[in-house]
């Protein structure tokens, strides 16, 4: 069994992209600009922001955190997209979700100018995705085709089995894991919660992409023998030794499941790292402004 790594790939990447943004910055060009809207004050979402902010740092990226109270008003929150749109020096923004109750996510995502749009949610990228042309694709099943490829694992003609039909995850991996790539070539299962056989499904499985978020879903006995497991879940369930009070629990019941595995991803340091990294590597196309042309 081998531990994929996500930590270390997300460090080896995010140090691809400060050489390539010193090299940008070196000829004259523009150092990329990500700006991140952040409505009210949940816990994971400042976590989450925050971590992006430090990521772009570390890239050698501008940032700009631009926050609101909880009752900002779904107008005022779409005109201040549209100042996002039209500002220059912002190469790609992104809306922290999830958002208040009263403002709907869909309205936000479809006003964001698709050129802009670093997290793959408007539906002209998603669209894009769909029919295999190029776009932002939204960073966690980016980061999981990120980690495939480096790890050179061969998903052509696998049967890959995806848990969960987000539209942040499931819908796009699923998409990715069909396309006529590499990573990709894949024949894809999508199993959700209206699914009565997931077990037997899973069993048949060459790769399991769990991102279900039901913590310890996968067990041993859905796992083949030497299949590739990669675990999306980043559930915080309470966890009195933590410092924190929480521990962050993923779909897959690691211990039992990992012996069984020729792959599989820790929570954390699996997927987790490489989605922020994905994000930064769309802010750097989209400094780059290259994403579109072809
Ligand atoms: N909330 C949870 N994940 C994400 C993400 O990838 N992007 C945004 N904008 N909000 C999120």
């Amino acid at each position: 069994m081998q531990l994929i790594d996500g930590k270390s790939i997300s460090a080896q990447i995010k140090q691809e992209i400060a050489d390539e943004v010193k090299e940008i910055v070196a000829a004259g060009g523009k150092r990329p600009h990500l700006a991140a809207v952040l409505v009210g004050h949940d816990g994971g979402s400042e976590s989450y922001v925050a971590h992006k902010v430090k990521a772009c740092e570390q890239c050698g990226f501008k940032s700009s955190l631009i926050r609101f109270e909880n009752d900002i008003t779904e107008e005022q929150l779409l005109a201040e997209i549209d100042k996002l749109n039209n500002d220059d020096d912002i190469d790609g923004f992104i809306v922290q979700l999830p958002l208040p109750k009263h403002i709907r996510e869909q309205k936000v995502i479809e006003a964001i100018d698709y050129h802009k749009d670093v997290d793959g949610f408007h539906p002209i990228n998603v669209g894009r995705l769909s029919i295999g042309l190029p776009c932002f694709v939204s960073a966690t099943p980016s980061g999981i085709i990120e980690l495939l490829r480096r790890y050179n694992i061969d998903t052509k003609g696998k049967h890959c089995v995806v848990l969960g039909r987000s539209n942040i995850v499931g819908k796009p991996i699923a998409a990715l894991m069909m396309q006529k790539s590499n990573p990709g070539n894949a024949t894809v299962t999508v199993c959700h919660s209206g699914t009565p056989n997931i077990k037997e499904i899973c069993r048949t499985a060459d790769i399991i992409i769990a991102a279900m978020g039901c913590p310890n879903f996968v067990t041993a006995d859905m796992v083949k023998e030497g299949a590739v497991v990669l675990d999306v879940g980043t559930t915080r369930l309470p966890d009195p030794n933590s410092p924190k009070g929480w521990k962050l629990t993923g779909d897959v019941c690691f211990d039992e499941v990992a012996p069984r595995c020729s792959y599989i991803t820790p929570v954390p340091g699996g997927v987790g790292p490489m989605t922020i990294v994905s994000l930064m590597r769309n802010t750097l196309m989209a400094g780059k402004k290259c994403v579109f042309d072809s």
